[in-house]
């Protein structure tokens, strides 16, 4: 099977697509037949050496966090997952592999796919998912307040979104002017360009800031926050980490932040928001497997659609 690894830190000449034995599942483990990986940024930040204190050091690495797929074996011990169900899932930083024809991967790393995705997009649902309800309903619980979404047009922006209005709250998302429309049907209740308009500038405040596009520091954020208001600062590093510590100690503005991971309840969450809430995924673009470095060529580039992008083996 293919297999999409690298053996040293480094940009996209770093990957190679390996011919590798198909494993077999032993134990709890499930073999999954991929038939579609989700790409986010935290593929190359792990790549170019930016998240080491979580990728775990080992060699050769693979890409890839989240998948949608075909159960195509499992090990003895499975007995909650049946061969040729559909299912997607998430691996964490130390492990990954999802870009590839087969992952191999625990039972409870997988959840029944909802019926009203597709693959494609049910593959590019857990990493940005996950990230959109924690900010939304555990972090800043978003009910009814007034809340800033910066790059509301990406993948997590654009579920950030969906989530926080199904959740009534007045919601203003930042995206590029040729996806303002597209934010508008996520629900956002006011848009802006960021080719036009500097939101730290704006003089508006919110009660909560989601910064998806990586772009406001805390001193701009904080001019941007109601009293008591929060932002969530999701490029965790130990600069943050201290700043924010410190802040939080002395100031109503807070300054939280936010490293996601994704477990077999969040998967089921998801399914609920898709299956039983309206959410909706959004797959802006797909390429082929084969095609891997055009792919991550453009997407590391910024060439990126609304939504999401998957390769599909
Ligand atoms: N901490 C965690 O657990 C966690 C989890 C998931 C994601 N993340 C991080 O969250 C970030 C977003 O991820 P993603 O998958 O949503 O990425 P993405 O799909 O590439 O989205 C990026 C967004 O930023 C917008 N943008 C670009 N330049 C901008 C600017 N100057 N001003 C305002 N918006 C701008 C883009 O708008 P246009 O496309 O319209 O230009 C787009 O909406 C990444 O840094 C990722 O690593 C963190």
């Amino acid at each position: 099977m293919k297999q999409l690894r690298y053996d040293n830190y480094g940009g996209i000449e770093q990957m190679y697509l390996a011919e590798v034995a198909t494993p077999e599942p032993t134990g709890q483990q499930i073999l999954v037949e991929v038939k579609a990986a989700g790409i986010n940024p935290v593929d190359w930040k792990i790549r170019n050496a930016h998240l080491k204190m979580a990728d775990g050091h080992q060699w050769p690495r693979l890409m890839g966090c989240e998948f949608a797929g075909v159960v195509a074996a499992a090990g003895p011990e499975v007995t909650d997952v049946r061969i040729g169900s559909e299912v997607f899932g998430w691996v964490n930083f130390k492990k990954l592999g999802a870009m590839a024809d087969y992952i191999l991967v625990n039972s409870s790393e997988v959840h029944e796919k909802p019926a009203s995705l597709d693959m494609q997009e049910a593959a590019a649902l857990p990493m940005v998912g996950a990230t959109a309800y924690t900010a939304m309903r555990e972090e800043i619980d978003a009910r009814g307040k007034r809340i800033l979404i910066n790059g509301g047009s990406g993948g997590l922006g654009h579920l950030a979104i969906q989530i926080a209005r199904m959740d009534n709250a007045e919601v203003t998302a930042t995206g590029s002017g040729h996806h303002q429309t597209f934010m508008q049907d996520m629900g956002a209740s006011h848009t802006v360009n960021y080719e036009e308009t500097d939101i730290a500038q704006s003089g508006e405040t919110f009660d909560a800031i989601l910064d998806a596009a990586d772009t406001l520091s805390w001193s701009q954020a904080k001019t941007l926050l109601s009293e008591h208001g929060t932002f969530l600062d999701i490029q965790p590093g130990v600069r943050s980490f201290v700043s924010s510590f410190v802040n939080n100690l002395v100031s109503d503005k807070k300054h939280d932040l936010l490293m996601v991971s994704v477990n077999h309840t969040m998967l089921h969450r998801l399914y609920d928001l898709v299956e039983n809430h309206g959410l909706k995924v959004h797959v802006g673009r797909e390429y082929a497997l084969m095609d891997y470095k055009r792919a991550y060529t453009e997407v590391e580039a910024g060439e990126a659609p609304a939504g999401k992008v998957v390769l599909v083996p």
